[in-house]
């Protein structure tokens, strides 16, 4: 759902206290694969064809308003040059969701899905949600990885899986929106279980019990 806050207002929206949670979340994946693209087309819905590959690590801050609850959302996006992996890697403690994206384009950034997905096994919290992409669906004579492939690997690591495009703007909401779903209904899930919440979500404090237990998204 839309909202007064879900408008491109970066500076804005990184000062905003006025939040119900607060959501860390990290974009990986090779380099080139669209990733800086992706952000900059949610946050601030521009697109650049010039390749500037990512120096370590950068984030953007944006508000979303999801089921009457305000959820800051701190998008960390990673260079995917593997001589930063050291840096990035230390980001992914206390996040709380992943966007793993490859290009339908290059084979490469799809077969190193799986090295993706072990890293976030190996740095990151156990319950992290994770959405694997297929970016660039726009280059449909170009693509040499098939829809199909993309979601059979998603189910095999299960992760959902949507293909997308920063460019034309396809699927780029629908990405993080959903991806905020899934954290909001896991949190749902531990904490209807009983345990607390997961170190990468912030509470207002003066939040009512009732909103202290229950998420609600
Ligand atoms: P690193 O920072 O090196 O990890 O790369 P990155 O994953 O951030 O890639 P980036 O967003 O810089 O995009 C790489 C190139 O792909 C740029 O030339 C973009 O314009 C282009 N690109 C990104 N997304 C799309 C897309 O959806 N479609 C097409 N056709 N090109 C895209
Ligand atoms: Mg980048």
């Amino acid at each position: 759902m839309a909202s007064a806050n879900d408008t491109h207002q970066p500076q804005k929206d990184a000062a905003d206290q006025n939040f119900d949670y607060m959501f860390k979340l990290l974009i990986i994946g090779n380099s080139s694969v669209g990733k800086t693209s992706f952000l900059f087309r949610y946050a601030d819905d521009s697109f650049t064809s010039a390749f500037v590959s990512t120096v370590g690590i950068d984030f953007k801050v944006k508000t979303v308003y999801r089921n009457e609850k305000r959820v800051k959302l701190q998008i960390w996006d990673t260079a995917g040059q593997e001589r930063y992996r050291t840096i990035t890697t230390a980001y992914y403690r206390g996040a709380m969701g992943f966007l793993l994206m490859y290009d339908i384009s290059n084979v490469d950034s799809f077969n190193a899905v799986q090295d993706w997905a072990t890293q976030i096994k190996t740095y990151s919290w156990d319950n992290a949600q994770v959405l694997l992409v297929g970016n660039k669906c726009d280059l449909e004579d170009d693509r040499v990885i098939p829809a199909e492939d993309g979601r059979r690997l998603a189910e095999e690591l299960g992760f959902e899986f949507f293909e997308a495009s920063a460019k034309e703007n396809i699927n780029v909401k629908q990405v993080f929106e959903r991806l905020v779903d899934v954290i909001c209904e896991k949190m749902n899930e531990s904490l209807e279980n009983g345990p607390v919440p997961p170190s990468g979500t912030t509470q207002l404090n003066d939040a009512s019990p009732k909103e202290q237990s229950n998420c609600s998204c």
